[in-house]
């Protein structure tokens, strides 16, 4: 399957996507980033991929930013749209226009934590558990159906960096088993209810 992927930073996780591509049926049509001084540009670049830069602060209005975000993402026609750490917020036009084919990853126990600084806010709920969430993206942020998640045991040594460091190992190894899914047609969103070889998951 053809995919977009959308970043705002590092790329870790579009990093991952990129190194198991083969094994997972997703050819990367083309990376695009919200920030032009992303680290993922680079990746991108590196690995071949169509790379491009739409820089939010060059739009007044997020309707705006969207239409040429969609105008970008439509040239490449994917069957999937991954956002790999995209933070800005997408329109509910965007996501309708999109329903089902765009999919976001999340560093905490959705529904818990959405929003930013999740691991930091972690460790001030004194959680026994974090980790991290795939869910379908609808116009509700951080609040589409939820495909997969993976826990971690938070210890008392803990704080929000190597929170981070742990959950960023789980999400490299999750969201290409669920991107997996996707590709090899066994994951479909069916109005709110995600299907898993046809049955709610
Ligand atoms: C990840 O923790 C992702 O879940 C969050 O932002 C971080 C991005 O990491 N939304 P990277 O850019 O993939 O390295």
């Amino acid at each position: 399957m053809n995919g977009v992927v959308l970043i705002s930073g590092n790329g870790s996780n579009l990093q991952s996507l990129i190194n198991k591509s083969n094994s997972i049926d997703l050819n990367i049509s083309c990376v695009i980033s919200n920030v032009p001084s992303a680290f993922g540009l680079e990746r991108s670049t590196r690995s071949g991929i169509d790379t491009h830069t739409l820089n939010h602060k060059d739009y007044t209005s997020r309707h705006t930013f969207d239409n040429n975000l969609s105008e970008i993402i439509n040239k490449y026609n994917p069957d999937i749209i991954i956002l790999a750490g995209f933070m800005r917020i997408l329109t509910e036009e965007f996501t309708k226009k999109y329903f089902g084919k765009i999919l976001n990853i999340h560093p905490s126990l959705l529904p818990k934590f959405q929003g930013l600084d999740t691991h930091q806010r972690v460790i001030e709920a004194k959680e026994k558990k974090h980790g991290v969430s795939v869910h379908f993206v609808t116009e509700h942020l951080d609040g589409g159906p939820i495909i997969a998640q993976r826990v971690i045991d938070v210890l008392p040594s803990d704080d929000a960096e190597s929170l981070a460091k742990k959950v960023l190992i789980e999400e490299h190894k999750i969201y290409p088993e669920v991107v997996q899914w996707y590709t090899s047609g066994r994951l479909k969103l069916d109005n709110d209810i995600v299907l898993l070889d046809n049955k709610p998951i």
